[in-house]
């Protein structure tokens, strides 16, 4: 078992776990989150173009952390022991997901890519820096060390650059590093799969000043993840609605086409 399937394993636990709050109507055509839904869905699995990204961005900005279960900053979630990567699935399926993951300081993700994927994370607390990679040389099964270049890096915050967007060329391989406790709001369209887009990690060798040797591997061993339930309001409710709105469209076209 790979670690991204153990991880996608230990979030569906606490998936089933999940406290989250069933939304009144009114609280669901409110809600934040709904024109994300909106966005991700009509992709029907297709990544976003460099306009729907910026679009994503703006919506992820306005996000009410509160509405998600993320009001509180997160540092009493590892109750001292500061050794693990936090997810909580929001809601999750094919052509999209949308997930929170907390890292306690001094936390790094291991260097990976979004392969043909788009999304955006959204810091909600803490700090973290950023650094990112762009294929010059894909690895294939006869040529297993590839070659990426440097792309860029930086800080955010929730309130300087709270949104770090993922393209599927620029800067798709990256890793984050939490300079302090840190909470992320993730979006992903389309989805991970385990075939066409499945999760890699990668180990970096530098071989000149922005070019980088990258290879394969299988797992990375200080990768530890947990979770924690997911306390928000419903995504299974808003997909629902973005749903029947689709199929309420989707009908009225038909009619005006007779
Ligand atoms: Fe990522």
């Amino acid at each position: 078992m790979n670690s991204n399937r153990a991880l996608v394993q230990t979030r569906k636990l606490f998936w089933r776990t999940s406290r989250m709050i069933t939304a009144t109507d009114e609280q669901l055509h409110k809600s934040t989150l709904l024109p994300i839904f909106r966005l991700v869905y009509n992709q029907h699995g297709i990544s976003l173009n460099t306009q729907q990204l910026k679009t994503l961005v703006k919506l992820a900005e306005n996000l009410d952390s509160g509405e998600i279960g993320c009001a509180e900053n997160p540092s009493p979630l590892w109750k001292g022991k500061k050794d693990v990567c936090l997810w909580t699935e929001i809601f999750e399926c094919e052509d999209f997901c949308l997930n929170i993951f907390r890292m306690p300081a001094g936390f790094s993700l291991p260097v990976h890519d979004h392969p043909e994927m788009t999304g955006v994370n959204t810091i909600l607390h803490g700090r973290i820096k950023h650094s990112s990679y762009t294929w010059q040389e894909r690895i294939t099964k006869e040529n297993k060390l590839g070659l990426v270049a440097f792309e860029k890096s930086g800080e955010s915050t929730p309130t300087n650059n709270k949104c770090i967007a993922t393209q599927t060329e620029a800067g798709n391989v990256h890793t984050l590093t939490a300079l302090e406790d840190t909470t992320i709001f993730q979006v992903l369209c389309p989805n991970y799969d385990f075939d066409q887009r499945s999760c890699s990690f990668f180990a970096l060798n530098q071989m000149k000043e922005n070019l980088f040797q990258i290879k394969k591997i299988n797992s990375a061993d200080d990768y530890l993840c947990g979770g924690v339930p997911y306390s928000g309001i419903s995504g299974k409710q808003i997909f629902d609605l973005v749903a029947s709105e689709s199929l309420v469209q989707t009908s009225t076209h038909h009619k005006s086409d007779r």
